[in-house]
């Protein structure tokens, strides 16, 4: 696989920033066009062109941002070879704008996805495609984007934005995208690039002092980052589903693939520290070494001039926990490896579109224990709603988790289990899987039927 020397890439340029979707008001909604093709686009200014798909003819695909109370009215357009639809992560809206793979948009044809954001749906989402046997293809040829709903009360409004998608790129000799191997396959894709907001190792400037705010997604198909930033003062303000109670001070952050969190980092550029931000080595179950013995250097951070501290409010918001679940359910991912045709499982079986694994009820608090029953890490994720985990077992106890959060990803290591409460408000079929993009295409998905 060719390296960065090889391809001729550049370590540290400026941090690129996303595009935007351009928005039009229009009829009560703010109205856009987004399309999906094949597009080629340098690396890096000056390198040779990669053949993508793409959003918009950008990779990233253009950023949408909106504020709770508004409706989206897209135009989206299959100008692929596949069919695709686009899936709005996370995002509490009806089921059948939410680009459910039993709703395929066909090569040459298009659709109007429309929905309204709901008060307190503020946060960091994102949209990918979700077809049936091509949503990790479609992803790892470089279609996704990020979708940011803000808050009308927002305690952060007044530090300046950064927006860091992290994504996975994987060349093959021939410098194109390579396609998944039987080990991708298995153990999820890895490629030899990270990049941030499609750059390889950019570079960002931070004042001394400076306290910024950093939404941060995981868009890589199969990466556990425990991400860091060893100089500077950290803290977690905010999960998938936007804000937590009070900011808490960490060190390091574990995000699974699919999920997001948003930081408020302070520049301090402590001596014989690095400066950047680096993914810590981090081992994705029995079955696997760690992925690297060093940390890996994904962005570097320069000390620009001496700023003041903007404040950091005590509280951010407040999160009602959910009462107790009328509904209990286990979901148990397991593995067979001895069976190429259904090797990741949820429950003992693989994903059948013509299948409800689950019936609940508009309303209803449901509790699901995600038992992980497998060799490797599977992180869990849910449709048309956010969760809050309750407990977590490390394979000795239960733990109660220590603080509200609402999130629509949870990692769970192998050996280990996870509790979570959640409350769907409208009616339809959600579709719950692992996260890692080739996990979820072999079949590690059901379906949750919600019935008005
Ligand atoms: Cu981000 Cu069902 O996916
Ligand atoms: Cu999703
Ligand atoms: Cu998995």
């Amino acid at each position: 696989m060719p390296d960065a020397a090889a391809l001729g890439l550049a370590r540290g340029l400026p941090l690129p920033e996303l595009k935007r979707l351009p928005l039009e008001r229009k009829d009560g909604a703010l109205q856009g066009c987004l399309s999906a093709a094949a597009v080629s686009l340098p690396l890096l200014p000056g390198t040779p062109a990669t053949a993508f798909w793409a959003y918009n003819d950008s990779v990233p695909g253009p950023a949408i941002e909106l504020s709770e109370g508004e409706t989206l009215a897209l135009r989206f357009d299959n100008r692929l070879p596949q069919p695709t639809t686009v899936h709005w992560h996370g995002l509490p809206i009806p089921a059948d704008q939410d680009g459910n793979p039993h709703d395929p948009v066909l090569p040459g044809q298009g659709r109007d996805y429309r929905f309204s954001l709901p008060t307190g749906s503020a946060g960091s989402y994102w949209y990918h495609p979700h077809p049936h046997g091509h949503t990790a293809e479609q992803v790892y040829r470089g279609l996704a984007g990020v979708f940011v709903v803000r808050g009308r009360d927002d305690p952060l409004a007044h530090l300046p934005e950064r927006w860091l998608v992290l994504s996975d790129l994987k060349l093959g000799e021939d410098g194109k995208i390579a396609a998944n191997s039987d080990a991708d396959k298995m153990d999820g894709r890895e490629g030899q690039f990270v990049l941030v907001n499609g750059a390889w190792h950019p570079r960002l400037e931070l004042g001394r002092g400076e306290r910024q705010r950093w939404r941060i997604w995981n868009a890589t198909s199969a990466r556990v980052l425990k991400l860091a930033l060893p100089a500077h003062e950290v803290w977690l303000v905010g999960t998938d589903g936007g804000l937590i109670e009070k900011p808490r001070r960490v060190e390091s952050l574990v995000l699974p693939p699919g999920a997001r969190a948003e930081l408020a980092v302070t520049g301090r550029f402590a001596a014989g520290k690095p400066a950047g931000l680096v993914a810590l080595p981090y081992a994705r179950g029995k079955m696997m070494g760690p992925e690297q013995d060093k940390a890996l250097p994904l962005l570097d951070i320069e000390a620009g001039s001496a700023a003041v501290t903007a404040s950091l409010p005590a509280s951010l918001r407040r999160i009602d926990p959910l009462p107790k679940p009328s509904v209990t359910r286990r979901v148990v991912f397991s593995e067979d490896m001895a069976n190429s045709a259904a090797m990741f499982l949820i429950n003992g079986k693989t994903f059948d579109m013509d299948r409800m694994d689950f019936t609940g009820k508009v309303g209803a608090v449901e509790e699901w224990e995600v038992d992980n029953r497998a060799d490797m890490d599977h992180p869990f994720h849910l449709h048309g709603t956010q969760f809050q985990v309750t407990e977590r077992h490390d394979g000795k106890g239960w733990r109660r988790e220590p603080y509200l959060a609402w999130r629509d990803v949870v990692n769970v290591p192998p050996a280990q289990k996870v509790r979570l409460r959640f409350r769907q408000d409208m009616p339809g079929p959600r579709m719950f899987h692992c996260h890692i993009l080739e996990h979820e295409e072999a079949g590690m998905m059901g379906t949750l039927d919600v019935r008005a």
